[in-house]
C-alpha cells in the first residue's frame, strides 16, 4: 500500500515537471515494483523523508518531503565522466539500512557535545557497464545528507560534471552570495527562490513555514558545488572547474563530498543545527591537547588603514617594538594570542610575481626576542603566512616553515590567498582544495592550528580536523577599511548563510567607528572613489555583540590596541572566552535581527544584533543555570545618542555612544533587548559568588 502510493506521487511529479530525464515512466515504476524495496527514509521523528526512484533509463533520483509537504520535489542524481557511463543504466541490487544515536565529543566547538541521530539507507546500484555506485542516504530530524559512492573498477576517472537536482517543489525566499568559484567575498542577497541565477552554498531558503538550506559537507580532494539556474524553481550542481575545464580527477573508486540540506521549522532552528558536522567523520587527530581556542590582538588593522604597512620602512607595523606592546597589552588583558601580519620577508613583491619567504623575518623584527618574550608573558605567538596565491612555492615550503615556528612555541598560523593561484587554478577548485588540506594536515603534524583567509568554504572537517580552527570566507572587517563596508543587514544575514557552513575569522571588535585613515594611503581610492568616507557601519555596542554572535574559536579584537586602552567596554573583550561549552541562537530572522547565547565554564554571553531598523527584543534568561544569580553586565547602545554627521554625509545617532549597566538576573528573568538602528546589545553573566 505504502509503496503504491509513493509511486502514484513520484507519477504525478514526474508528469508535472515534464523533465525528459525522467520520461519512461511506465517502465520506472515496473522496476521499483520488481526491486520490491521501499526506497524511502523517514528521519527519528518522522518530519523529514526523503524518497529514492530510478527511472526508465536506470538514472537515480531523489525527493524531500518536510512536515508533511513535498520541499524539494523529484530530482535527479549523477555524474558525467569520461570514461564511463556513471549516469544511467542501474538497477538496484540491494538496500541496506542503518539507524545511529549517538553522542560525540570535540576539543571545542558552538557546542562540544553533540548528538547524532539519524537513518541511513544506502541504495546499491550496478549499471550495464560494471559500474557500482552507492547512494548513501542519511535522514536527520534537521535535514537530510546524500553522497555518491563509485566503484568503477578503472584505475581514474575525469569528471565532467555532476547532475545533482535541487528542484524546489514551490517558491520561496533565499538569502546567499552569488555562485563564485574564486571567492565569498561578496554582499549577501535575499531574493525569490525563482529569482537567483546561480548562487553559493550555504543556500539559506524559506518556503511555507520550513526553512532550510543547501550546502555540502567533507569536501575533499574534489571541487566545490555552486547551485546554477536549471529550472523555474531548479538548481543543478555545478563543480568549479579544473584549468583544462574538466571538473575533477578521481580514482576509479570515488565518494563525492555529502551534499546537505538541513530543514528547520525557524531560522535559527538551521544555526543550532549539527548536521554538518554530523556528516563528517571523527578526530584523526590523537593529542588535541594543543588545540585550544583563543581570543587574539594583532598587527593588522593598521594596515588596513594605511596607517601601517606590511613591508619594512618608515610604517611598518611589525617591529619588534610593536610586537612586544602588543604582547604586553594581550597579558594584561586576559587575551591569549598576538598575530602579526608583515613579520617576514617578501611583501614588497605581493600582487606582483609574489615570492613571500615564510621563515625569514625583516630585519626590525627580532623574532627570537619576541618568541621569548610571549613566551614568559605567556602569550601565543601568531605566524601569518600570506601566499598571494602562490600554493606551489607554499607547499614547498610548508614543512620548513611550520617546522621552524614549532620550535619557536608558535600554535597558531594565519594563511592568506590574496591573489590569483597560479596556471589559472581557481581558489575553490579541486586542486586548490588539496592545497587547503595539504596546509592543514601538515600544520596538524607540527601541533599548529589554522586560521585561514581566502579560504575554500568550511564544510565541517573542523570535526575530523579540529586544527582548522576557523576562516574567512566571507566578506570581513577589512571590508569596512576601504570599501563602502558591511552593513548591519549583511551582519544579520551571514549568521544564517555563512556562519552555517562553520566559524568564520571576521576580526569583529572596532571601537573606533569613525577612524581616521592615513590620507595619503590611496589604495581605498581604487576601490571606492573616495575613501574618507569609509567608516563602521554599525554601532559600538554591536561591535561587541558580533563577538558572541559571529561565533570564532580564534576571536580577535581587531581594533588599534590604542583605542581599547583605558576603554571602559573593553572589559566586555576581557570577561569574554572563546573556548565555548554551549550555544543557542534564540531568536532572528535571516538579513532582520540574531539573538545568540553561548555559555563557556560558569560564565554566560549574549549577543544581539539588529539591521537598520531599531528595534527591542525580549528574551526569556531560561538558558541560565537554575538557582544561580549572575552578575550582567549589559553593553546596550544609548537610546539618547545624539546626531552626527558621519563621514559619508549621512546625519544619524552617534555610533560611539553607548551605556554599560549591570543588573542581578536569574533564570526566571526576561532580558529586553534594545538595539538602535545598526546596534545590538553584548551581556556577559558572572555567577555570584
Ligand atoms: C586579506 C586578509 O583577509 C586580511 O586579513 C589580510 O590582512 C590581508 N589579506 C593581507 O594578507
Ligand atoms: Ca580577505
Amino acid at each position: 500500500m505504502k509503496i503504491k502510493f509513493y509511486i502514484y506521487n513520484l507519477y504525478q511529479k514526474l508528469t508535472e515537471m515534464k523533465l525528459s530525464n525522467f520520461s519512461g515512466i511506465a517502465l520506472c515504476l515496473a522496476m521499483i515494483s520488481c526491486a520490491g524495496n521501499d526506497l524511502s527514509l523517514e528521519s527519528p521523528e518522522k518530519n523529514i523523508r526523503v524518497e529514492f526512484a530510478l527511472t526508465a533509463e536506470g538514472e537515480p533520483g531523489y525527493r524531500v518531503v518536510a512536515a508533511g509537504k513535498e520541499l524539494i520535489a523529484m530530482s535527479p542524481l549523477g555524474i558525467e565522466a569520461s570514461e564511463a557511463d556513471l549516469g544511467s543504466g542501474f538497477s538496484i541490487k540491494k538496500v541496506l539500512r542503518n539507524k545511529v544515536d549517538e553522542v560525540w565529543e570535540q576539543p571545542w566547538g558552538e557546542n562540544k557535545i553533540v548528538r547524532d541521530r539519524h537513518k541511513e539507507m544506502a541504495v546499491v546500484m550496478e549499471n550495464q557497464d560494471g559500474v557500482g555506485l552507492v547512494m548513501r542516504f542519511r535522514a536527520f530530524d534537521d535535514g537530510v545528507g546524500f553522497r555518491y559512492e563509485y566503484e568503477t573498477g578503472l584505475d581514474s576517472l575525469t569528471v565532467m560534471a555532476e547532475n545533482t537536482g535541487f528542484l524546489f517543489a514551490e517558491d520561496g525566499v533565499s538569502w546567499s552570495i552569488p555562485g563564485n568559484f574564486e571567492t565569498y567575498e561578496l554582499d549577501t542577497r535575499e531574493l525569490p527562490i525563482s529569482e537567483v541565477e546561480n548562487a553559493n552554498t550555504p543556500f539559506t531558503f524559506r518556503v511555507g513555514d520550513v526553512y532550510g538550506s543547501i550546502h555540502e559537507a567533507a569536501l575533499y580532494d574534489y571541487p566545490e558545488m555552486n547551485l546554477y539556474r536549471c529550472d523555474s524553481l531548479g538548481f543543478r550542481s555545478e563543480l568549479a572547474p579544473r584549468p583544462d575545464g574538466c571538473k575533477a580527477r578521481v580514482p576509479g573508486s570515488f565518494k563525492t563530498p555529502w551534499r546537505s540540506i538541513q530543514i528547520a521549522p525557524d531560522a535559527v532552528g538551521l544555526i543550532n543545527s549539527s548536521l554538518i558536522l554530523n556528516l563528517n567523520e571523527p578526530c584523526a587527530i590523537e593529542d588535541v591537547s594543543w588545540i585550544q581556542p583563543q581570543k587574539y590582538v594583532g598587527v593588522w588593522w593598521g594596515m588596513h588603514l594605511g596607517t601601517h604597512v606590511w613591508t619594512e620602512g618608515d610604517r611598518h607595523g611589525a617591529t619588534t617594538e610593536n610586537a612586544l606592546r602588543h604582547i604586553d597589552f594581550a597579558a594584561a588583558n586576559n587575551i591569549e594570542g598576538v598575530l602579526f601580519e608583515g613579520w617576514n620577508k617578501g611583501w614588497e613583491t605581493w600582487g606582483g610575481k609574489q615570492h613571500f619567504d615564510y621563515v625569514e623575518p625583516y630585519s626590525d623584527f627580532d623574532i627570537e626576542k619576541i618568541a621569548e618574550y610571549a613566551r614568559e608573558k605567556g602569550v601565543s605567538l601568531w605566524m601569518h603566512n600570506e601566499t598571494g596565491g602562490s600554493i606551489f612555492e607554499y607547499e614547498a615550503a610548508l614543512d620548513t616553515a611550520f617546522a621552524r615556528y614549532q620550535e619557536l612555541g608558535v600554535h597558531v598560523v594565519k594563511t592568506g590567498y590574496a591573489g590569483g593561484m597560479p596556471g589559472n587554478i581557481r581558489h575553490h577548485s579541486q586542486r586548490a582544495v588539496q592545497h587547503y588540506q595539504k596546509v592543514v594536515e601538515a600544520a596538524a603534524a607540527h601541533q599548529i592550528m589554522i586560521d585561514a583567509h581566502e579560504p575554500i568554504k568550511e564544510t565541517g572537517i573542523r570535526r575530523t580536523w579540529p586544527n582548522m580552527m576557523t576562516r574567512e570566507g566571507a566578506k570581513g572587517m577589512e571590508w569596512n577599511a576601504w570599501s563602502k563596508g558591511n552593513s548591519s543587514e549583511y551582519l544579520c544575514t551571514i549568521p544564517f548563510v555563512r556562519l552555517l557552513s562553520g566559524p568564520m575569522d571576521y576580526t569583529p571588535g572596532v571601537f573606533d567607528i569613525y577612524y581616521e585613515a592615513a590620507d595619503d594611503y590611496d589604495d581605498r581610492a581604487e576601490w571606492n572613489g573616495d575613501y574618507s568616507k569609509c567608516y563602521i557601519k554599525t554601532t559600538l555596542a554591536r561591535q561587541i555583540a558580533n563577538w558572541v554572535i559571529l561565533y570564532s574559536p580564534l576571536q580577535m579584537a581587531c581594533d588599534l590596541i590604542e583605542n581599547y586602552e583605558g576603554h571602559p567596554a573593553f572589559q566586555f573583550f576581557r570577561d569574554f572566552d572563546a573556548d565555548c561549552d554551549w550555544s543557542e541562537a534564540l531568536a532572528g530572522e535571516p538579513g532582520d535581527y540574531i539573538v545568540v547565547a553561548r555559555r563557556a565554564g560558569d560564565r554566560f554571553f549574549l549577543g544581539a544584533g539588529t539591521n537598520s531598523e531599531q528595534r527591542t527584543v525580549s528574551v526569556p534568561l531560561d538558558f541560565l543555570a537554575d538557582g544561580v544569580v549572575y552578575e550582567a553586565a549589559i553593553y546596550g547602545d544609548d537610546p539618547d545618542a545624539p546626531e552626527v554627521r558621519q563621514p559619508d554625509g549621512t546625519v544619524a545617532p552617534d555610533k560611539t555612544a553607548y551605556v554599560i549597566t549591570a543588573s542581578e538576573v536569574t533564570s526566571a528573568d526576561t532580558l529586553d533587548i534594545f538595539m538602535a538602528a545598526d546596534g545590538g546589545q553584548a551581556v556577559v553573566f558572572i555567577p555570584k559568588e
